[in-house]
This record gives structure tokens, sequence and C-alpha cells, in this order.
């Protein structure tokens, strides 16, 4: 006989809208049950039995919708796709009352924020989201689940971001904040994270015990740094700006000499996917320090702590 899943606290806003919808207390039981799931899956693999989940993705996905659809299927769920524009055959809102007729909760993938927050507004049911132009919050919580496997705590860290300062970045900003991690960004100017959410994120730190701090200068932020993250330099829409953001990015690919600059035991990240030889070389991603598949494979973890806390 199967022994029946521990107790799931529920969180206790709605939706998943972005990374502060859920409390830094639902954070820190959220990576303890992605610890968990990871650990015993078949204890979990009934949580969603009967329960039916719509993914609607704008933009291209393997890691994030393939890990939605496992984890919903391993939690005992259904899942069903729809790709494309949302809000463009009919009004967005009307897709939203139509989707909570029939399923569980709304994963989707948009441009805008407000794709999201439409969605989460019209909706009965709860919103995920699963990465817009602003917030990647499903991927921060699989990095700080890496984060954490790999040093063992996470307080006291020092995370630096070296690229654009974009949805990757600003989720990661915020969840490093919350925990206790110095975080550090370093991006070309004109390619600022958005001032407000650097600003929220110095205040959540400053709480915290830990700094958020930005800076042009790579070299700067990868001094000393437990993990040295990256990301494309022209994200999923941004791809007619990709000739010029190489050359404004030029002095900022995350190589080895910018990597021996981290302390000796640092990890290097990336949300993937990557572009090798623009903002992380082959010998950086490939090497032994490199642990971008273990965040791959925690997407999928995360990602069902965050399902049984939102539907159980
Ligand atoms: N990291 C990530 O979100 O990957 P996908 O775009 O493949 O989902
Ligand atoms: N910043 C990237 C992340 C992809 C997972 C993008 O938005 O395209």
């Amino acid at each position: 006989m199967t022994a029946a899943p521990p107790q799931i606290r529920k969180i206790a806003h709605p939706d998943f809208t972005k990374d502060l919808d859920i409390t830094q207390d639902e954070l820190l039981v959220l990576l303890d049950l992605a610890t968990g799931v990871k650990r015993e899956p078949r204890l979990y693999s009934s949580c969603l039995a009967g329960r039916s989940i719509a993914l609607l993705f704008e933009k291209p996905s393997l890691r994030t919708r393939m890990t939605f659809e496992l984890a919903i299927q391993q939690l005992g769920g259904f899942s069903i796709l729809n790709d494309g524009p949302i809000g463009s055959r009919e009004p967005l809102k009307d897709v939203a009352r139509n989707l909570d007729r029939w399923v569980s909760a709304i994963v989707t993938r948009t441009f805008l924020q407000k794709t999201v927050d439409d969605l989460a507004k019209w909706s009965k049911v709860p919103v995920v989201n699963a990465l817009s132009d602003t917030w990647h919050p499903c991927q921060a919580l699989a990095d700080m689940q890496t984060l954490r496997e790999h040093f063992g705590s996470l307080r006291g860290l020092r995370l630096a971001f070296v690229g654009d300062g974009n949805n990757v970045a600003q989720s990661l900003m915020l969840c490093a904040a919350r925990l206790g991690i110095d975080f550090v960004l370093a991006n070309p100017p004109r390619y600022d994270a958005n001032a407000a959410i650097i600003a929220e994120a110095q205040a959540i730190a400053a709480a915290n015990g830990a700094t958020v701090t930005v800076t042009h200068d790579p070299a700067e932020a990868a001094r000393g740094a437990h993990a040295i993250y990256t990301d494309v330099w022209a994200s999923m829409g941004a791809e007619n700006e990709a000739a010029e953001r190489r050359t404004a990015f030029a002095d900022y690919q995350v190589d080895e000499d910018l990597f021996s600059k981290a302390a000796p035991n640092a990890v290097f990240l990336h949300c993937l996917p990557a572009k090798r030889g623009e903002e992380v070389t082959d010998a950086v991603i490939e090497s032994p320090r490199s642990v971008v598949f273990d965040q791959a494979e925690n997407r999928l973890h995360a990602q069902k702590a965050l399902l049984l806390m939102m539907l159980s």
C-alpha cells in the first residue's frame, strides 16, 4: 500500500502571476516540498487525480511546457495545450471564462505580463505564469532549489547575474532577496532591469540581511560569487534586436576568464536555451561546474510543489 502524502500547505494567494504572489514563508515551504517530491515522487502520484489543467503558450518552450505536462501527469492529472496568441480570435476575458468551466488551473506563457494578469482577473481558477516579458517565476523556484541542493543552504551566498536585466534576472533578484542571497546584476547600459523591481528587491533584501546591487562591470559582479548566471542576450520577442544586442553585450560573455574571478567552488547557471559563443562559452557551460541540467531537472520538481500547494 502506498503511504498517504504529507499534509500540504495551501498558498493563500489564488494565482502565481509573479514571484511575490507567494509569501516568503510559503516560498520556504515550497522549496522543502520540492525536495520531498523529488525524493519520493510516488507519494504524490494521485494528488491531482481527476483534475485537468490548460496550458496556453504564446511563445515556444521545451523545458517549461514539458515539465508542466509531466508534473501534471505524474501528480495524476491531465493537461491540454493551446499554442498561439491569447485574446486575438476572441476577447481574452471570454477565453478565461470558457476555460474556467473546464479546467482546474491555467498555466500560461505570454508576451505581456498584462495577459497573465488579465487571465487571472477574469478566470475563477488559478493562473500560473510560465514566463512573461516581465517575470519567469517558475524558473526562479527551480534555480533556488538547485542552489540549495548544491550548497546545502542559501543564506549568505553571492549570486551574480551577468547579462540582460530581463524576466529571468527580475524574478531571480526577488527570490534571492527573500532567501538572504546577495544578488548582483551586471548589465550593459540601456539593458537595465526595471527600476521599481530593483528598488523592491533591495528593500526585501535589506529586511533579510542581504543586498541587491547593480553594476555595468561584469568582473565586479563575478568577484567572489558562488554562482554566475546568464541568459540569452535577445529574449523571445526581441529577436529583431539580436544584432545590435550582440554589440552591446560583447563584454558580458561568461567565459573562463570571467568565471575564474568567482569563488573557487562557484557554479554556472543558465535557464536555457543557451546560445554558445554569445552569452556563454562552450567551455563554461560544458564544465563540471555547470549545473544547467540540474536546473532543468528541478523545473519538474519545483512546479510539482507549486501545483500541489496551489491546488491540493
Ligand atoms: N528555461 C525555460 O523556460 O526553457 P523553455 O523556454 O524551453 O521553456
Ligand atoms: N529571457 C528568455 C528566457 C527563456 C527561457 C526569454 O524570455 O526568451
